[in-house]
């Protein structure tokens, strides 16, 4: 027996209320989402000048948008007048500028402030003063990614380095060129859970025998519990017999022509904190982006990425889609029938993780890094 009065096989989870008390979501909101890197879009959404998205990131709505030179740029979503919310729409396209719908205040793709009712009356107001204000913004690996802290962290260790520490190195994943793939699938999944469950379910795979037959087939060394992220730069071998990342095993796609013969045959995923998960096959990529909006809600948005020809030629994916499709909805349908259990009294305290979920131990101690909480 450990101090904590656990036997020595496990180790204790976040109690209960972490994942059920507003309070909790409202500091991760603040200390993770909103002072981390978030990936928010992919870039070929923004696919001209004036397409635009908007966001939820912690507790700040965000437009991210494309300029008339063709860069990224994202904004808080606040008219710098009186406040109001300047595009209310989830996505559209604006000609060149977007107006406020209360005073007509008008901004420049760029954020500038570009008119506004009797503004030639104010000769004394900067237009770059009371512009939008601005977010940081990187591109990597065709995704639009945020920052809303003031300084943010350096994206190469925090972003680039979860994939290193996975992988072993970035080529790795550079192999699969997933900024010039093309987005064949996009499948959005509103799941009552609170995002941690998710991210906990992901790096596990103590469950996958119980509830991804298909996922198994597939991936035989699943069966066993032992999750591909355990180890690095490992990635779980295909079965006998099993021509494709399909959900029959059926033959899949073109290979994308980087990925290495060593990597060939096999399925890496990788866990980009906080909000992102990876998985890489030969043939194409999928990628989830979580967006977490309540304590016990989180939408999860999941791209399917095939090699451009493969999309533009209209080619049948939907074997190929189906199998991670079904794995999402075995995962969340899990993660959803464990949310109302983190409210009752026997949780208070928490579960544990045996031996083969340890590395969630790591996750844990990060959030509680992350929130200032004293490690119990
Ligand atoms: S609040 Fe936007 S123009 Fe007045
Ligand atoms: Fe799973």
């Amino acid at each position: 027996m450990t101090p904590t009065g656990l036997p020595d096989s496990l180790i204790a989870t976040l109690p209960g209320s972490a994942y059920t008390d507003p309070a909790v979501f409202t500091q991760e909101q603040e200390h993770i989402f909103e002072s981390l890197w978030f990936c928010a879009a992919r870039a070929s959404e923004l696919d001209k000048p004036g397409a635009f998205r908007t966001v939820d990131v912690g507790r700040e709505s965000i437009l991210v948008t494309r300029a008339r030179d063709h860069s990224i740029r994202a904004y808080f979503n606040v008219c710098r007048h009186r406040g109001a919310r300047l595009c209310t729409e989830e996505s559209g396209e604006v000609r060149r500028a977007f107006q406020c719908p209360y005073h007509a205040w008008t901004y420049g793709l760029d954020g500038k402030l570009v008119a506004a009712p009797n503004l030639t009356k104010m000769p004394d107001v900067s237009r770059t003063e009371y512009g939008l204000v601005d977010v940081h913004v990187r591109e990597w690996l065709g995704y639009v990614w945020l920052c809303l802290a003031e300084n943010p962290p350096p994206f190469e260790q925090a972003v680039i380095g979860d994939v290193v520490e996975r992988l072993g190195d970035v080529e790795s994943i550079e192999h699969y060129g997933i900024e010039d793939l093309k987005v064949g699938r996009r499948i959005t999944y509103d799941v009552k859970a609170n995002w941690k469950l998710i991210v906990e379910n992901f790096m596990e795979c103590y469950h996958c025998a119980t509830i991804h037959p298909e996922l198994t087939e597939v991936l035989p060394e699943f069966a066993d519990g032992y999750a591909a992220q355990y180890y690095v730069g490992h990635g779980a071998e295909f079965g006998d017999g099993i021509q494709g990342f399909t959900v029959d095993g059926s033959e899949g796609l073109d290979r994308i022509p980087g990925v290495a013969e060593d990597q060939d045959r096999r399925y890496y995923a990788i866990t980009v904190r906080p909000q992102v998960f990876v998985n890489l096959v030969p043939d194409h990529v999928i990628f989830h982006r979580m967006y977490p909006l309540a304590v016990d809600r989180t939408v999860v948005e999941c791209d399917w990425l095939y090699l451009p020809h493969v999309v533009e030629s209209g080619k049948d994916v939907s074997r190929s889609v189906e199998l991670f499709h079904r794995v999402n909805q075995q995962d969340f349908d899990a993660c959803e029938r464990t949310q109302p259990g983190m409210n009752s009294r026997t949780y208070a305290k928490g579960g544990v993780l045996v031996p083969s979920e340890h590395h969630i131990g790591a996750f844990h101690a990060w959030v509680n890094e992350r929130l200032g909480t004293p490690q119990g």
